[in-house]
């Protein structure tokens, strides 16, 4: 029998897919800097896990939105944060946003407006239901932001059709934060989008001040969120999805597709999360921001003085290298999968091409992820009050400062 023609071409998700190359080629005794997929370096604070255990006899099947003590939680949470008055009925709690932004998608009789670059999956999620996606286009110049003039282009020459648009910030793969939220909160007002707001590393905002684009449209905008990035639980999957009162034929549409498919999140996860929204976690969060910054700054510092373009992050833990600018690059290698993997062949250093995330190949991006080291020993470390940032990398994060060394020397040798 025969796949579905829309999914023919439809390969591992890239960051997963370089994930396990990584472990091939350490396997087979390659030193492998593992830059590719993003996951939190961070242990999932004790509080939360002392709970899990507490909660590993709970085995009925939970409600399809989730445990409504976990949903009262979240929407508090939320509703401090992003000065809209959220509830337990707001809230879809999921395993993984990832899979809540697939069922949000597949709810919606729309087309879907992709800033480029974006999240690696969801494009290939729209591309499973066969829904149309229209890339607009940012720039460096604008730090890879979405320009409203360009979202409004975009909804003129798309008037007939129902708009969904992804707004991820801080973001992936450019590690930079929107600051234009109230104009593109103006065009999507004019243009009637529904926006889906992938708020997945709000948390991990460098300033520890995250503005939402729910101040200035809450109507019609989805939080997609969940406790993979800030809380260091990526395989736990949990993710959370909050609908303002307008959108609850939206969230029932999911909840519908919910309980036909996953049912609901596995029960002992979602007591240990009350936890883990109910409970201050600011000093865990503060380090771990403190400790991201510093090696964004660092990479950015190190790769700018050879000549790789990047912008500096400013939350999350990824950024975007330009390779274009780089001496006698450009005469050996024409797009962007060429160098990534003539620089993971020729020294170990794994990055995902930029074309994985909409954008052109010829273009010799990449996108780099900060994530290989030990969480736990650098919040230690920063936690000791002798503690100075000088020379702390070193310790903090080898594989690191060892990968971008022998970046800049590969670099230098072309
Ligand atoms: C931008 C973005 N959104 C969503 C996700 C999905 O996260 P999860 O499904 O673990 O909640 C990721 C994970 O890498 C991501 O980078």
């Amino acid at each position: 029998m025969d796949i579905q023609n829309n999914i023919i071409g439809l390969k591992t998700s890239a960051t997963l897919a370089i994930n396990e190359l990584s472990q091939k080629l350490i396997k087979d005794g390659k030193e492998v800097f593992k830059f590719g997929l993003g996951q939190s370096p961070f242990p999932i604070p004790e509080v939360i896990v002392d709970e899990l255990k507490k909660h590993a006899h709970q085995k009925d099947y939970i409600n399809v939105s989730g445990l409504i003590g976990l949903r009262e939680e979240v929407a508090n949470y939320h509703s401090n944060k992003n000065q809209y008055k959220y509830n337990a009925e707001s809230v879809i709690i999921g395993p993984g946003s990832k899979e809540l932004i697939f069922q949000t998608q597949l709810a919606l009789n729309c087309d879907l407006l992709l800033p480029s670059p974006s999240w690696v999956s969801y494009e290939p999620q729209a591309q499973i239901i066969n829904k149309r996606v229209h890339w607009i286009k940012t720039t460096a110049k604008s730090n890879w932001h979405l320009e409203p003039e360009e979202l409004d282009r975009a909804c003129d020459s798309l008037k007939s059709v129902n708009k969904l648009l992804i707004l991820n910030s801080p973001n992936n793969p450019s590690g930079t934060s929107h600051g234009n939220l109230k104009e593109l909160a103006k065009i999507s007002k004019k243009h009637n989008i529904v926006i889906i707001a992938d708020e997945i590393y709000a948390e991990l905002d460098f300033t520890g001040e995250y503005k939402s684009i729910t101040h200035y449209y809450p109507e019609k905008t989805i939080i997609s969120s969940g406790l993979s990035k800030w809380c260091g639980a990526g395989g736990w999957r949990l993710g959370t999805l909050l609908f303002p009162e307008g959108l609850s034929h939206i969230r029932d549409g999911v909840r519908a597709i919910a309980s036909e498919t996953y049912t609901a999140v596995s029960a002992p996860i979602q007591y240990a999360a009350i936890k883990a929204y109910s409970e201050d976690h600011s000093e865990f969060l503060d380090s771990s921001r403190i400790i991201l910054k510093m090696i964004a700054d660092y990479i950015y510092r190190e790769l700018s003085s050879v000549g790789v373009k990047c912008q500096k992050p400013q939350g999350g833990f990824y950024m975007i290298c330009d390779f274009s600018n780089v001496e006698n690059i450009t005469q050996e290698i024409n797009n962007d999968k060429t160098l990534c993997q003539k620089i993971l062949n020729d020294i170990g250093f794994a990055m995902l091409p930029g074309s994985d995330f909409g954008l052109e190949e010829e273009k010799l991006l990449s996108r780099i992820a900060f994530v290989d080291f030990d969480g736990s020993e650098a919040l230690k470390l920063i936690s000791n009050k002798n503690f100075s940032q000088e020379n702390s990398l070193d310790i903090i994060c080898p594989q690191i400062v060892k990968g971008v060394s022998l970046l800049k020397e590969w670099i230098k040798s072309q």
